[in-house]
C-alpha cells in the first residue's frame, strides 16, 4: 500500500471523540464500560467511591489507581470493531476548567450524556455551547433508565427547547424509567431485551425479540413503547446523518451504563454515525488533505504533579499526515524544531513509547519547552492552523509570593504558566509585573497554579478571589471612560488584547445599556476573538 493509501485508510478508521456529562450523570462509568465492552477491561463495576476525585486533574486517574491498569489520563485510544477509538478526556469534570474546553477542539464528535433524572444540567449546557460553537455532531445517552427518572419524551422537549437541538431517537425504551426491559431499534423495529448482570461486571446478555413475540411478553411496556415510536414517527424524528454532522440534530439511545444496557449501540452508533477526521482547515481557511505532510496542533499541555515525574507533555492531535516517532517536525510560530524523540501515548505511572500515528490520534510530546496550547506542529512546508478558541474566564483572583525574596521565580513561573494555558494572567498596563490578576473558567485552575508555582518554581504562591462579576473586552478609545467609573478595572492580556473587569454585573448591565457607543464585547465561549 503507498503511505497516502495507508494515510487515508487509517484515517478513516478512526473515530475521535469525547464525553461531556454533568457531574454524577456516569460519564466514568460509560468510560468504563465502553472498555469493557470493546475487550479492553475484561471486568466492570470497579468504577465507585470516588472519594477525593474532585482533587484529581482527570477522572481517569481515579480509575486508573483503583484499577491498577494504566490508562492515558487524556487519551485512551482501543480499537472496536474495525475502527480505532480515541475517547478524550474532558479534565476537571467536577470542576471546570479551560482544558476541559480546549478538548473540545480536538474531537470530532462527542457523547452528550444526561441522567434521565435530571435531564439537561448546568455543566452538559455549558460544554454544549461549546461543541455548538465549534459545530460538533453530538450523540445522546439518556443513561440511568435502570432507575425511576423522568419521562423520556419530556426529556426530547427538553433536549430540543433548551439546547435548540433536533432529538431523533434511536432507539426507544421498553417499560419505565426503573422498570427498564429493553429498547425497541428504531431502525428494524425489533426489541433488543436486555439481562442485568451483577453491577455490569460482564457483558449484559442482549436477546432480539420479534415484536409480535415482544407483545405477548411484554404487555403493556411494549404498547405503550410503540405508542411512544408513533409519536416519534408522526413528527418525523429519524436519524438524520446530514443534521447530525452539521450539529443540528442528535441521534438519541436509551440505556443504563451501570447495567450496561444500550452501551453496545452506543459503542456501535459511533462507528457507524460519528465522522471520521476530515481535513481541518488551516488559518487561510484552506482544508488541509488528510494525506499531506504531518501537521498537528497542541490542545493541552499537562505539567506532571507527581515528584517522580516531573515533567511536562504537550498533547498534539494529527490533522493530516503519518507520525512517526523521532521525525522532524517545526512548531509553526517559532520555527523551532520540536523533539519528537519522546512521543509517548499514557501519562501516569507507566507510559507507552508511540512509534506511529495517524490523523484523528492524539501524541504525548515530552519535556518540549517553548510550545504553546494552540501551536500548530508539522512536518514539510510550514502550515498553521486557526487559535484555539478563547474562553470567558468566569472567576478571578489575586496572586502573591508568600516569600517577597521569590518574586523572581514567581515571576517567572506566572509568565510560564500563563503562555501554557494553565490560567490567564492579565496585567495592570501602568503597574508592570506587580499585583497581577488572574482569570480562569473554574477554581481547579489556581489550585493548580498555586501548586505548580510552589513546586516547580519555588514560590510558595497566596491565592486570594478577587472579586469581580464580569470581564469585557475594550479598547483604548472606551478605557479612558471606564477608568472614571468605580469598580472596574482595566487590564492587559497576554495577547495585548484590553479587559475590562466589573465588580458588579448590574453596573455593566446599565453602562450597556446607558452608553452603547463603548466597546464592551463579550468574550462568547468557543469565539476565537
Ligand atoms: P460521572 O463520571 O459523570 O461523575 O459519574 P459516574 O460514572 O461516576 O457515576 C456517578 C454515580 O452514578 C455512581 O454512583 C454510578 O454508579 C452511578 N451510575 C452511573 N450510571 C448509572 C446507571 O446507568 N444507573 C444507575 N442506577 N446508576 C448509575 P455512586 O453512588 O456515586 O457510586 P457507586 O458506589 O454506586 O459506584
Amino acid at each position: 500500500m503507498s503511505e497516502t493509501a495507508e494515510i487515508l485508510s487509517e484515517a478513516a478508521s478512526r473515530r475521535t471523540f469525547a464525553i461531556i456529562s454533568h457531574p454524577d450523570a456516569g460519564k466514568t462509568t460509560l468510560t468504563e464500560k465502553f472498555l469493557l465492552y470493546a475487550g479492553a477491561i475484561q471486568t466492570g463495576g470497579a468504577v465507585k467511591a470516588r472519594g477525593d476525585r474532585r482533587a484529581a486533574t482527570s477522572d481517569w486517574m481515579e480509575m486508573e489507581r483503583q484499577r491498577g491498569i494504566s490508562i492515558s489520563s487524556t487519551v485512551l485510544q482501543f480499537p472496536y470493531r474495525d475502527c480505532i477509538f480515541n475517547l478524550l478526556d474532558t479534565p476537571g469534570h467536577r470542576d471546570f476548567s479551560e482544558d476541559t474546553y480546549r478538548v473540545l477542539s480536538a474531537v470530532d464528535a462527542v457523547i452528550m450524556v444526561l441522567d434521565v433524572a435530571k435531564g439537561i444540567e448546568p455543566q452538559t449546557l455549558k460544554l454544549f455551547e461549546v461543541c455548538r460553537s465549534q459545530n460538533l455532531p453530538v450523540i445522546t445517552f439518556f443513561n440511568k433508565y435502570d432507575r425511576p427518572g423522568r419521562d423520556p419524551l419530556e426529556l426530547l422537549d427538553e433536549v430540543e427547547q433548551q439546547i435548540g437541538l433536533r432529538p431523533t431517537p434511536a432507539t426507544w425504551p421498553v417499560g419505565q424509567s426503573g422498570d427498564f426491559r429493553g429498547v425497541i431499534d428504531r431502525r428494524t423495529g425489533d426489541f433488543i431485551r436486555f439481562t442485568r448482570v451483577a453491577r455490569g461486571a460482564s457483558i449484559a446478555p442482549e436477546e432480539i425479540v420479534s415484536p409480535e413475540i415482544a407483545a405477548q411478553e411484554e404487555g403493556a411496556a411494549w404498547q405503550q413503547a410503540l405508542d411512544g415510536i408513533g409519536l416519534l414517527d408522526a413528527i418525523g424524528a429519524d436519524v438524520d446523518i446530514e443534521s447530525f454532522l452539521a450539529g443540528e440534530s442528535t441521534p438519541v439511545f436509551v440505556g443504563s451504563a451501570l447495567t450496561n444496557f444500550g452501551v453496545q449501540m452506543i459503542l456501535d452508533a459511533i462507528v457507524d454515525l460519528a465522522p471520521a477526521p476530515a481535513p481541518r482547515k488551516d488559518i487561510n481557511g484552506d482544508p488541509r488533505p488528510l494525506e499531506n505532510d504531518f501537521a498537528a496542533f497542541i490542545f493541552k499541555i499537562q505539567a506532571n504533579m507527581d515528584p517522580n515525574h516531573r515533567d511536562r507533555i504537550a498533547f498534539a492531535r494529527i490533522c493530516s499526515g503519518k507520525f512517526d516517532r523521532g521525525m522532524d517536525v517545526d512548531c509553526a510560530r517559532t520555527e523551532k524544531n520540536v523533539g519528537t524523540k519522546y512521543a509517548t501515548t499514557a501519562f501516569g505511572s507507566e507510559r507507552e513509547t508511540i512509534e506511529e500515528a495517524y490523523p484523528g490520534d492524539v501524541i504525548g510530546l515530552v519535556n518540549t519547552s517553548g510550545l504553546q496550547i494552540g501551536d500548530t506542529l508539522h512536518a514539510g512546508k510550514s502550515v498553521q492552523f486557526p487559535a484555539l478558541p478563547r474562553f470567558a474566564p468566569e472567576v478571578f483572583a489575586t496572586a502573591r509570593p508568600l516569600d517577597s525574596s521569590k518574586f523572581k521565580q514567581f515571576r517567572r513561573g506566572l509568565q510560564q504558566l500563563d503562555e501554557e494555558g494553565v490560567v490567564q494572567v492579565l496585567r495592570d498596563p501602568d503597574m508592570g509585573d506587580a499585583d497581577p490578576i488572574l482569570a480562569a473558567v473554574g477554581q481547579l485552575q489556581f489550585e493548580v497554579l498555586a501548586h505548580r508555582l510552589t513546586h516547580e518554581f519555588n514560590a510558595p504562591t497566596e491565592i486570594l478571589n478577587a472579586d469581580y462579576q464580569a470581564i469585557r473586552i475594550t479598547d483604548k478609545e472606551t478605557a479612558p471612560r471606564l477608568r472614571e467609573i468605580g469598580g472596574i478595572r482595566i487590564l492587559r492580556r497576554s495577547d495585548d488584547a484590553l479587559v475590562a473587569l466589573f465588580q458588579s454585573k448590574y453596573r455593566l448591565q446599565r453602562l450597556e445599556a446607558d452608553e452603547p457607543s463603548l466597546t464592551l464585547t463579550p468574550i462568547i465561549a468557543g469565539s476565537r476573538d
